[in-house]
């Protein structure tokens, strides 16, 4: 067997590192332009941050992670997400303790043990957003607003924004026993998938996708009716701070998000362009998350975007940029070849983006691929040029072409052009 990716593993190939890059850019500029700061902490953990952090009825916990025991006999996780990574380096480093709240950014790759499909893969990558330190409600509206104007930055439009509040503990926890005193008498109409949900994460039972299921919820306890009145007050705040901001959005009874730590706010931002994995981004506050893995009691509100999704709604509309280099330098003949490269030094040297050919093939030939470069110039080194101190330089474009010394060249390259 020949070797190839990993399946839900993919390259990407020099081609599509350009949109990758103006992605990462635009998120990088919207998120400084914020006040948010990134970090970079490791793609592997201690599997006992994410079992603890992330919760282990969750599907991630139970099915999906990339677990291994080390040389060492360590228990290890490759990130399925970045929160808790940032959390745990929150604690490690004491950054409560420099007074204020933490706005924190942080991009790369996630792992998932998940069935490969159109914007799902086992190594995804995300775009993730941390505010650590506040309950204020604006803090809430902040994070959505940042990550709308992300989207936007990017160039993505027809996007909706679905809000819910999942409560406090104490909310979901009466909400989890009403679910379940509800669904109890259908247990054997349910899926085989939310049977297991009633007894591990009834929450979750909530986002099935089974008509029947579906069918059995609509009368069912909603989680919004059974908030405590401070929740239900944390909750108008945060939909009059995004009204206030102009942002609209669709309050979705039913989102619960995967991932056990929300509290409160739950959001996420989808796409119709994407079929069935239309969420680019998901978030919401996580007030118990700091304490619960031996911090201070630390209110946060947080999101991450998938990248690949972002990139396949960017790629449908065929929006692919080109970072062509300025300079291709051609040379024939051993003389020819052995300056070429010094040349090719040269010009980086002086911050100009030069790539060359190896390939000692016919000038024509090589003509071609310096076409095909996208470069503006060609440097032409023939034997002639070997053994003067002069090159040919020629415009691509127009065909124009000078004779030009060794030492003048950079000048040429960089004069405005009549
Ligand atoms: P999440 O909803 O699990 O949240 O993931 C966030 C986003 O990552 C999803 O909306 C989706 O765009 C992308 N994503 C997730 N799984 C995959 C996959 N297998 N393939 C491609 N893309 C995927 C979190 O990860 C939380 N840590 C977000 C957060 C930050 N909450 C608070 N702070």
């Amino acid at each position: 067997m020949g070797l190839s990716a990993v399946k839900g593993t993919r390259d990407i190939l020099p081609d599509e590192v350009g949109i990758w890059q103006k992605v990462e850019r635009a998120a990088r500029d919207v998120l400084s332009l914020a006040g948010y700061q990134e970090i970079r902490p490791p793609i592997f953990e201690f599997t006992d941050l994410f079992v603890r952090g992330i919760g282990e009825a969750t599907d991630v916990v139970d099915k999906e992670m990339y677990s291994f025991r080390t040389k060492g006999d360590d228990d290890i996780t490759l990130r399925p997400e970045g929160t808790a990574g940032v959390v745990r380096s929150y604690i490690q480093h004491s950054l409560h303790a420099q007074g204020d709240v933490q706005r924190l950014w942080y991009c790369g790759p996630m792992f998932r043990y998940e069935r490969p499909q159109k914007g799902r893969q086992r190594q995804f990558h995300q775009i993730g957003l941390e505010l650590l330190g506040t309950d204020d409600p604006r803090a809430d509206a902040e994070a959505i607003a940042v990550a709308t104007d992300t989207l936007k930055a990017i160039g993505l439009a027809n996007l909706s924004v679905s809000l819910n509040s999942v409560g406090s503990r104490e909310d979901r926890q009466a909400f989890r026993s009403a679910l379940t005193r509800y669904l109890e008498p259908f247990q054997d109409d349910l899926d085989p998938d939310s049977q297991a949900r009633l007894i591990r994460n009834p929450l979750r039972i909530l986002d099935s996708k089974v008509g029947r299921t579906q069918e059995l919820l609509i009368g069912a306890p909603q989680l919004l009716e059974t908030l405590c009145p401070e929740s239900r007050s944390r909750f108008d705040r945060v939909r009059s701070q995004l009204e206030a901001l102009g942002i609209t959005y669709a309050i979705d009874p039913k989102l619960v998000r995967g991932l056990d730590y929300y509290t409160h706010t739950a959001f996420e931002i989808q796409s119709d362009d994407l079929g069935a994995q239309n969420a680019v981004c998901g978030g919401g506050r996580y007030d118990g998350l700091v304490s619960e893995l031996g911090g201070p009691e630390t209110a946060s509100v947080g999101w991450a975007m998938g990248m690949e999704r972002l990139i396949l709604l960017l790629q449908e509309k065929k929006d692919a940029p080109q970072l062509p280099v300025d300079v291709y330098v051609v040379s024939k003949g051993e003389a020819a070849e052995n300056v070429a490269l010094a040349i090719a030094q040269q010009l980086r040297g002086a911050g100009i983006a030069t790539s060359m050919d190896f390939s000692g093939s016919a000038f024509k030939k090589q003509f071609k691929r310096a076409d095909r470069s996208g470069a503006t110039w060609a440097v032409i080194i023939g034997d002639a040029e070997a053994e003067s101190d002069r090159v040919q330089l020629k415009h691509l474009e127009s065909g124009e072409q000078v004779t030009v010394e060794r030492t003048d060249l950079v000048s040429a390259i960089r004069a405005p052009r009549s």
